[in-house]
């Protein structure tokens, strides 16, 4: 099964959207139990087309059938500052989620990030990767443990209790020619 990821294009927006109904997204990004829409602040025509050059949005397919997405961000740079003015240099941040439900627990998302952490350390100014999954999202944990983030503080963004993780390059263990 190979996975391409590749940039999130305006024909993607009714994916995007209909991910953002899926139980299983909604609960990774919320812990309202009453939320019934994931990134309810999501316009994704804009997200998607935003010039931001330190801000992209990339789709998951597998045989040409999309099934998931990525945003990968300078948070240093990104010009909303999600993680703060004081966000240092040299990093990444990155999001991911599986929007079709049938595509979960088949090692896509695993094939996903170790393509995005090798595009990401390609660049050596890359110091590491930072991702702010909820603190009640387990099964994320494990999930990014498993590609050898450690966890590193936890933090409220907003009304959102996350557990940030960091991955720094000495830790990657998947390089290129494994990945
Ligand atoms: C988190 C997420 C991206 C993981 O993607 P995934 O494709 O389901 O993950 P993987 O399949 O690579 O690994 C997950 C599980 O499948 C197992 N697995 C890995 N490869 C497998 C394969 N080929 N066949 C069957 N199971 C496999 C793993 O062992 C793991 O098991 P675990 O429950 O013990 O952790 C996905 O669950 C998701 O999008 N969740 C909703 C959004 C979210 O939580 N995003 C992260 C928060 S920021």
């Amino acid at each position: 099964m190979t996975v391409q990821l590749r940039p999130a294009t305006p024909a993607d927006v009714p994916h995007l959207e209909r991910w953002d109904r899926e139980p299983h997204v909604i609960a990774a990004t919320s812990d309202d139990p009453n939320a019934d829409v994931a990134f309810e602040d999501a316009e994704w025509l804009e997200e998607i087309s935003n010039d931001d050059p330190a801000s992209a949005y990339f789709i998951a397919e597998l045989d040409g059938r999309p099934f998931g997405a990525m945003q990968i961000i300078d948070p240093a740079l990104e010009r909303t500052h999600y993680w703060g003015k004081d966000c240092p240099p040299n990093l990444r941040a990155m999001d991911i989620w599986i929007g079709e439900k049938d595509c979960l627990n088949k090692g896509l998302g695993t094939q996903m990030m170790k393509m995005a952490i090798n595009q990401a350390f390609a660049d050596t100014n890359v110091e590491a990767i930072i991702i702010d999954p909820l603190t009640s999202n387990t099964d994320a944990h494990r999930f990014y443990r498993r590609l050898g983030f450690r966890p590193l503080e936890r933090r409220l963004f907003e009304d959102d209790d996350c557990l940030v993780h960091r991955l720094d390059r000495a830790d990657w263990r998947f390089g290129e020619a494994d990945a």
